[in-house]
């Protein structure tokens, strides 16, 4: 059986990249050790965005803004992508990174605790069509009564780092204790996704797992 590192190492090589804006703010962000999307995760998304056209595009863990700078350079020319950070640090580097990559018009940026953001969101009766979670692994299921109601029929949730390196498919005495709690939450967050009736999930171990949930028609 060929290892899986094998496999990541052949298809990465595959790999074309990215703009030179995103592979220059890639190359930095490894250099500071910010966490960014995985080049496997980058692929999909990318696929995706292609694929499902979306308009209206809400992102939870904007970093510095390389994974809504890729969804604003791949996503459709006029979408509008909503992206949410609690990071107070981040939030100057996330702003200049939008207007160097030209696409500040097109990006929200709304700085703050997600749970809070995402519930106002909610309740303003927002819509989306592609919802990516790339936050905190252990409050995705806190997030998700507000993203439900804020994802029409045929609206798509990406929710990345589900597999977190492999540990969730392990016992939970095999994970560390300080990593005990992420575990069972996320856990219980995929078997929400996948045990809903509102939607049709899909577990893929790429990058660090990716969730890919569709919204049925009611
Ligand atoms: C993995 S990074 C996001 C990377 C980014 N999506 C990219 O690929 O360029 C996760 C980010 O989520 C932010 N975050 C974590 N929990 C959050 C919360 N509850 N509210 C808002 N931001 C949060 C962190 O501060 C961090 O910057």
């Amino acid at each position: 059986m060929i290892s899986p590192d094998r496999i990541e190492a052949y298809i990465d090589s595959l790999n074309t990249g990215n703009t030179p804006f995103l592979d220059r703010l890639e190359e930095k962000a490894l250099l500071e050790n910010i966490p960014i999307i995985k080049r496997p995760t980058q692929n999909l998304l990318r696929f995706l965005l292609t694929l499902h056209k979306p308009q209206r595009i809400l992102e939870v863990g904007t970093a510095v803004g390389f994974s809504a700078i890729l969804m604003a350079t791949y996503g459709p020319a006029d979408c509008k992508i909503t992206t949410i950070e609690k990071y107070e640090k981040r939030f100057a580097i996330a702003e200049q990174n939008f207007t160097d990559s030209g696409y500040a018009g097109q990006i929200r940026f709304l700085k703050g605790e997600a749970e809070e953001i995402l519930q106002d969101l909610a309740d303003a009766g927002e819509q989306f069509d592609l919802i990516f979670m790339d936050a905190a692994k252990g409050q995705y299921l806190h997030f998700y009564e507000a993203i439900r109601e804020m994802m029409p029929a045929g609206s798509l949730l990406i929710s990345d780092n589900v597999l977190q390196d492999g540990d969730v498919v392990e016992s939970r005495f095999a994970v560390t204790r300080w990593n005990r709690t992420i575990h069972s939450r996320m856990r219980e967050y995929l078997y929400t996704l996948t045990h809903t009736d509102e939607l049709i999930t899909d577990v893929l171990p790429v990058g660090d797992g990716v969730a890919l949930s569709i919204r049925k028609q009611d």
